[in-house]
C-alpha cells in the first residue's frame, strides 16, 4: 500500500486545485456534515476545480458514523453517477474523513479519495495513514477497510472555528504520539499552552505530531505490530468512549483517550515500571485540562465487556500498548482482569 503525504497548507486553495488536478478525475463528489458545509465548504468552493461538483451532506457527529449514513453516500455516489474514475473529497473531522474513506474505498470497488481535515483530531490521526470505517452495533470502527487516501490537506484556519474542547480532543493525540516518540517530543508537548492555544506553534507541534504517525504507518500499515504502538490510551479510551454513548452521554474521542492514556501509563508503571513521575505529569495534565470520566464500581464489568470486543485483541486476551518509559514501546501485552480493575481504580482515586 502507498501512502499518502499529509500537507499541511499554506495557501489552501492552490493546494487544494493542485491536489484534485493530480487526480483528473471524471466527477467529483465533496462529503459534507452540517457543520462543514456551513463553516468549510464556503472557501472550498471558490476552488474553480470544484466549480459543478456534488455535494453530500450527512448529518454531523459520531453517532452517525453508520451503515445508514454510508447507505446515504452510496445511494448519491451511485444515483449522480459515479464511477471508478470519479474522486470523493471528504471535508471534515475524523467522523467524515472516516465513513468518507470507507464509502469511497467500497464503492465499485474503490474510488478515489482526497481528505481535506477540519479539524485538530482528525488532522493528527484519522485523516491520515488509511484506516477507514464505520461504527457498528455500538463498537467503534467495527466496519472498514485499510485504503489510502489520495493526499491528506490540512488548512489551520479551519481550526479557528473549534472550540477549546476540540482542539484539547485533538491535543491529547498529540500526547499520544509524544509519548511512542521520544522524551524530547513529550517534554515539547507538554510545554505547549493549552490557555493560551497559539496557532503557529499549534501548527509546528501538529506537523512533527503528523511525521511520528507517518513512520509508524509507513513501517506497518496494516497493523501486524509496531502500528499498535498508536493504539496507546485506546483499549481503555474506547471503552470509556462506547460505554458514554451507551450511557446517552457523549464525549470526545480525544478525551476518552487522554482518561485512556492515564489508565495505561497506570498499567504501564505496574507492569513494565514505567517512570512514576512521567506518570503523575500525565495525571496532572488530565485532571487540569480533561476532568475526569465519572463512573462506580459498578460499572466496571461493563467497562471489560467493552474492552473485551475491542478489535485490536487476538484471541480472548485483551491487547495493550504499553510503555516501559517514554518511546519504549511494548506491544502485545495483556492484563488480567484484577489489573485492569486496579487501573479503574487509580483513575477514580483522582
Ligand atoms: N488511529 C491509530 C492508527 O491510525 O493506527
Amino acid at each position: 500500500m502507498s501512502h499518502s503525504i499529509t500537507k499541511i497548507c499554506e495557501d489552501f486553495l492552490s493546494e487544494l486545485n493542485q491536489a484534485i488536478g493530480e487526480q483528473s478525475a471524471d466527477s467529483i463528489f465533496v462529503l459534507t456534515d452540517e457543520n462543514t458545509r456551513k463553516f468549510c465548504l464556503p472557501l472550498a468552493l471558490k476552488s474553480p476545480k470544484l466549480e459543478g461538483c456534488h455535494i453530500i451532506c450527512i448529518p454531523s457527529g459520531d453517532e452517525n458514523k453508520n451503515i445508514n449514513s454510508a447507505v446515504e453516500i452510496w445511494k448519491y455516489l451511485s444515483e449522480n453517477g459515479a464511477t471508478r474514475k470519479s474522486l470523493l473529497i471528504s471535508l471534515g473531522g475524523g467522523m467524515i474523513t472516516d465513513i468518507g474513506g470507507f464509502t469511497a474505498s467500497t464503492f465499485k470497488r474503490g474510488m478515489r479519495y482526497i481528505n481535506v481535515s477540519t479539524t485538530l483530531l482528525g488532522a493528527v490521526d484519522a485523516a491520515t495513514g488509511g484506516k477507514t470505517g464505520i461504527n457498528f452495533l455500538g463498537l467503534k470502527n467495527e466496519i472498514g477497510v485499510f485504503a489510502p487516501a489520495e493526499t491528506v490537506l490540512i488548512n489551520i484556519d479551519f481550526f479557528k472555528t473549534l472550540d477549546d474542547a476540540n482542539l484539547r480532543s485533538g491535543y491529547a493525540e498529540m500526547v499520544k504520539h509524544a509519548l511512542i516518540d521520544t522524551r524530547e517530543e513529550w517534554e515539547r508537548v507538554l510545554k505547549y499552552d493549552l490557555e493560551k492555544l497559539d496557532f503557529i506553534e499549534l501548527k509546528e507541534l501538529l506537523a512533527r505530531s503528523i511525521r511520528i504517525k507517518e513512520r509508524v504507518v509507513e513501517q506497518d500499515p496494516f497493523e501486524a505490530n509496531i502500528r499498535k504502538a498508536l493504539n496507546l490510551g485506546h483499549t481503555f479510551g474506547h471503552a470509556f468512549e462506547s460505554w458514554s454513548y451507551k450511557i446517552e452521554n457523549p464525549v470526545l474521542h480525544g478525551y476518552a483517550v487522554m482518561w485512556g492514556l492515564l489508565c495505561e501509563l497506570y498499567l504501564s508503571f505496574v507492569k513494565l515500571n514505567f517512570p512514576k513521575d512521567e506518570l503523575l505529569r500525565l495525571k496532572y495534565l488530565t485532571k487540569e485540562f480533561y476532568g475526569t470520566f465519572e463512573f462506580s464500581c459498578q460499572e466496571y464489568d461493563a467497562l471489560f465487556e467493552l474492552m473485551t470486543h475491542d478489535k485490536k485483541n487476538d484471541s480472548k486476551e485483551i491487547n495493550f500498548t504499553l510503555l516501559a518509559n517514554v518511546g519504549d514501546i511494548h506491544i502485545n501485552q495483556t492484563a488480567t482482569k484484577e489489573e485492569i480493575f486496579e487501573c479503574f481504580d487509580f483513575f477514580r482515586e483522582g
